[in-house]
């Protein structure tokens, strides 16, 4: 599982590993691969110095990267990027907060307590948080800065390779993946359809081949739906660089979901009960589904918000369903693969499993070729 970007970047394995946890972050490169801390929920940059930190001492000198979301396109309401939190909080409409309160209240979710903060705020989408986290993370050896919702901006792209950092962006079309190259960004994560978080509508299976296409020579990453190294063999041989996985890791002994209900929920899911819903920040991002993502996406309910007001809108609701595990509400972005998440297993062990995978399909393809 080496390739030329892997030597590049020095790492044993071409995989790449996206979680919002430090300890699964520092494992997948301690165990061969490329770890990438997700950055979006640290919106004080002193909590992002203290997880930076402590990835310096646990990532054993091996490289690591961040992921930012920048969204590329401004926020979808008037006033775009530079309106505060205040501002957009303004703009929520008072029947969507009634439904989010009769959808709590149906299900008996408890308050959180007096002056207790909900735990998940949104405002890491906006670009100045964002740029907070880099003025951050430039302090720090990272060697991949990656962005979820576009190209970076170009004051950004140019910061990065200032200091040798390289510059990826997540596309969900070959379009998008080509305006990426166009903005002089290193590498491209073509993330298909079947992935957790936010997707498009093209599926890995054809997006990979075509992105790779679009962009030559820029090494693609292949995303979404990959769990097996069965599946890295695919995308290899698709003319991927690598693999960029987001859900297995969820089920890592190394994560911290805060909850053993959804832990088990996630390992009980099959891979059809995941749904693509605007319930989580406005734009179709896929996760599990549950009565909570049933009643954003009801015809007959108001509907979501657009990026950022729905985020903010849900916020405290989500915090209230995690702390207080109100199982029918319970989800989590995951995309399909989570259908073979079936047991926890140590980030180490996933590695073990993928090598072992891999190379049974090279067995496998190298005796249909007659080669073995
Ligand atoms: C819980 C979760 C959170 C995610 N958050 C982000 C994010 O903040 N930024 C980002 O670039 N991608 C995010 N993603 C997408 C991943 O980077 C990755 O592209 C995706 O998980 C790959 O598909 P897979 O889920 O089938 O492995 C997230 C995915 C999951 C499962």
């Amino acid at each position: 599982m080496q390739t030329e970007l892997s030597k590049q970047l020095g790492v044993e394995y071409a995989v790449f590993g996206f979680t919002p946890f430090p300890a699964v972050a520092a494992a997948i490169s301690r165990a061969g691969g490329f770890g990438v801390l997700g950055a979006v929920r640290y919106t004080a940059p002193d909590d992002l110095a203290r997880d930076l930190d402590w990835m310096q001492e646990h990532a054993d000198g091996l490289p690591y990267g961040l992921d930012v979301v920048m969204p590329a396109k401004r926020a979808e309401v008037p006033g775009g990027q530079s309106l505060t939190e205040a501002d957009v909080e303004a703009m929520i409409p008072a029947g969507h907060r009634q439904f989010v309160e009769e959808t709590l209240a149906k299900h008996g979710v408890p308050a959180l307590a007096e002056g207790e903060a909900s735990g998940w705020r949104i405002t890491g989408w906006m670009e100045q948080v964002a740029r907070g986290q880099l003025d951050v993370a430039f302090d720090y050896p990272i060697k991949l800065l990656a962005n979820a919702l576009g190209s970076p901006p170009a004051d950004v792209v140019t910061r990065a390779h200032d200091q040798g950092v390289l510059v990826a962006a997540l596309a969900g079309s070959a379009r998008h993946a080509r305006k990426h190259a166009d903005a002089g960004i290193d590498i491209v994560v073509a993330q298909g359809y079947e992935a957790g978080g936010h997707t498009g509508e093209i599926a890995s299976m054809v997006l990979t081949p075509e992105a790779v296409d679009a962009v030559a020579p820029l090494p693609v990453l292949a995303a979404g739906g990959i769990g097996s190294g069965e599946q890295v063999a695919a995308a290899l041989a698709l003319g991927a660089q690598g693999v960029w996985l987001g859900s297995v890791w969820l089920t890592t002994t190394e994560a911290d979901l805060h909850s053993a209900a959804l832990t088990r929920k996630l390992l009980a899911a099959g891979s059809g009960d995941t749904v693509r819903s605007r319930a989580l920040t406005g734009k179709p991002a896929r996760q599990l589904r549950t009565e909570w993502t049933d009643a954003w996406d009801d015809p007959a309910g108001p509907g979501a918000l657009p990026m950022p007001l729905q985020g903010l809108l849900v916020a405290e609701a989500v915090s209230r369903i995690q702390k207080y595990e109100v199982e029918p509400l319970l989800g989590t972005p995951v995309g399909q693969i989570v259908g073979r998440m079936n047991s926890e297993r140590s980030v180490q062990a996933v590695f073990d499993d993928l090598t072992r995978g891999f190379e049974r399909a090279i067995d496998r393809l190298n005796r249909i070729a007659g080669r073995a």
